[in-house]
């Protein structure tokens, strides 16, 4: 600190009696600098009181007064996931607290018991939470997957209710069959006798995209039809999706959030995709009402599209529009993702491809003629175990609406974040035994006796395998996103044989909105001989629709 007696002195500027002008700027200046000096200690205090109560289990990152583990979170932002799951499997409760400035505390948790306890025990305590709605709520409104309580439950009623209608379930078959038998294998025919190369992760969110409109709209959107032009609305929709990802990964959302109230940059974007995708859905919308008793494409005279029953109930439309977009968002990449990891780990597990065309040709041994084919055990097993180790929502979050504490004894506080991490918890050796790392398609069966084929296992907790979430907010399209990739696995792998363009390539995970394989999957595709005559599939229990 400057002496007294030299501030004091006078300046040419300043020559008369009293205190100079020079004299109490510096003592501005001191007093401020002291007040700064002051500030800074008691922040230190209390962050370092504050973070020593938080690290206090020991688990998580490295973590710093002010700063929390932001040095390490950026050493490791391109791996996040292996990152977390690192930690996970180190922490001796798999619960990790990680702090950092600019995001809110959050729990990570890889404990079943955790788990069951978030998404169940105290269900009401971990809604999904302003934060997460704020960053979908642009895109999703009111649609079930972005609200919480009484909106939620009165979406969830109406649309358990229509998932389990029958109509739904005949309307799916179909526009499975078709899209599978007109577009599908034809482009990987095509592909085929060309000896081109094909994006088999860009043919699958193409299929699922035309499935899912079809389903929830009842418009087929000919995205797989290389005929038509890419339509606007898948493209609207990606683009969205990439976007809002994006906003959720923000290091700090105040920066989308100020470009969004200026309407610049990515969020002008954002803003213009989705006003295609909702004057898209409202026009349809309008279109229906209207045609509504004309067109009708089911036995008691309706249409069987989600759309078209929630007009029959009397929804506004907005909500209409919501719920539609929540479905489209939820089915279109999940079974395309799961699928393209399925394809590449079968190229990698060649012996597990010839048990699953076995089973899907109907080869599997006495038992499949008295129907247990119906169930593919084999191929649901290869399905699960995909999901366990690329789960096509890597990861999960819910916000504390009060003070908690986890079951492992994890302090939880009013607010705080609150993840439950499928990919980690795919990964611990506490849950998958010492062989976690591995595809191993027997653990999901139990090897039947007298050469029967092997079983489902049955009895897996939701809580240790939440890749469908578990809970009351379970996925509601589980059942039919089983239907699904069955369907297209057993489509494919009966007429083709897949060979990835590089073979000794391991692909990078992307934990997206919805995870993606990095660069998709190139790959040749070869026909198998003739195509081979089909089991019967829990689509059709008599023959192959699409020969
Ligand atoms: C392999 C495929 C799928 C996986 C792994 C999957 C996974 C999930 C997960 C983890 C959630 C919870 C998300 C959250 O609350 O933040 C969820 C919710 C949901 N899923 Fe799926 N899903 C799949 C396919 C589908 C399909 C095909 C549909 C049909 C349209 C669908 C419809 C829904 C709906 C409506 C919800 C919201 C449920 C609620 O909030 O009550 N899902 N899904």
């Amino acid at each position: 600190m400057l002496p007294l007696s030299r501030c004091s002195l006078p300046t040419s500027s300043n020559p008369g009696p009293g205190p100079s002008l020079g004299f109490l700027l510096h003592v501005h200046t001191m007093i401020c600098y002291v007040l700064w000096l002051a500030a800074c200690c008691l922040l230190l205090l209390l962050y370092s009181v504050r973070f020593r109560s938080r690290i206090s289990h020991g688990n998580g990152p490295r973590t710093y007064p002010l700063i929390g583990c932001l040095v390490s979170f950026y050493q490791n932002r391109w791996r996040l996931l292996d990152w977390y799951t690192e930690m996970l499997a180190a922490s001796p409760t798999q619960t990790i607290v990680v702090d950092r400035l600019g995001a809110r505390r959050t729990v990570v948790t890889a404990n079943p018991v955790n788990v069951e306890h978030i998404l169940k025990g105290n269900f009401g305590n971990y809604p999904k939470g302003k934060p997460f709605t704020d960053i979908l709520g642009d895109l999703l409104g009111t649609g079930i997957f972005n609200v919480d309580g009484e909106l939620w439950y009165a979406q969830r009623k109406l649309v358990s209710h229509e998932f389990s209608a029958r109509a739904l379930r005949d309307l799916e078959f179909a526009v499975l069959e078709d899209e599978a038998r007109e577009r599908l294998v034809p482009a990987l025919g095509l592909a085929a006798a060309r000896g081109d190369a094909v994006d088999m992760q860009d043919l699958l969110r193409r299929f699922s995209f035309d499935v899912i409109c079809r389903v929830s709209l009842g418009v087929d959107p000919g995205c797989l039809d290389p005929a038509l032009p890419a339509p606007r609305l898948a493209a609207a929709f990606d683009a969205a999706a990439g976007i809002i990802a994006r906003r959720g990964a923000a290091p700090v959302a105040a920066v989308w959030k100020a470009k969004r109230a200026l309407g610049v940059g990515s969020e002008r974007m954002l803003r213009e995709e989705i006003r295609v995708i909702h004057e898209a859905v409202m026009d349809l919308i309008r279109i229906r009402k209207k045609e509504r008793g004309l067109q009708v494409n089911d036995a008691d005279g309706r249409r069987s599209d989600l759309l078209s029953r929630m007009i029959e109930c009397g929804y506004p439309d907005e909500m209409i529009r919501d719920m539609v977009i929540s479905f489209i968002m939820a089915g279109r990449d999940t079974t395309s993702s799961a699928l393209t990891w399925f394809f590449w780990l079968l190229t990698r597990h060649r012996d597990v491809e010839r048990e699953v065309l076995r089973e899907v040709t109907g080869g599997g041994g006495a038992s499949h003629a008295a129907g247990g084919q119906g169930k593919m055990s084999v191929l649901h097993a290869a399905l699960c175990e995909t999901m366990r180790l690329y789960p096509p929502v890597a990861w999960d979050s819910k916000h504390a609406a009060a003070g908690d504490v986890l079951p492992d004894g994890t302090r939880v506080e009013r607010g705080d974040r609150v993840t439950y991490f499928q990919y980690g918890m795919g990964r611990m050796e506490s849950i998958w035994g010492a062989n976690a790392a591995d595809f191993s398609v027997q653990r999901w069966l139990s090897i039947g006796e007298d050469n029967a084929p092997p079983a489902a296992v049955a009895g897996v907790s939701p809580f240790k395998y939440p890749v469908f979430q578990a809970g009351p907010r379970t996925c509601l399209g589980k059942e039919m996103a089983f239907v699904q990739m069955k369907f297209v696995a057993s489509t494919v792998l009966r007429r083709f044989e897949i060979v990835p363009v590089d073979e000794g390539r391991v692909p990078v995970f992307l934990p997206l909105m919805t995870a993606h394989m990095a660069g998709g999957l190139n790959v040749t595709v070869r026909r198998r001989g003739e195509p081979i005559a089909a089991a019967a599939t829990p689509l059709d229990p008599s023959a192959d629709p699409v020969l």
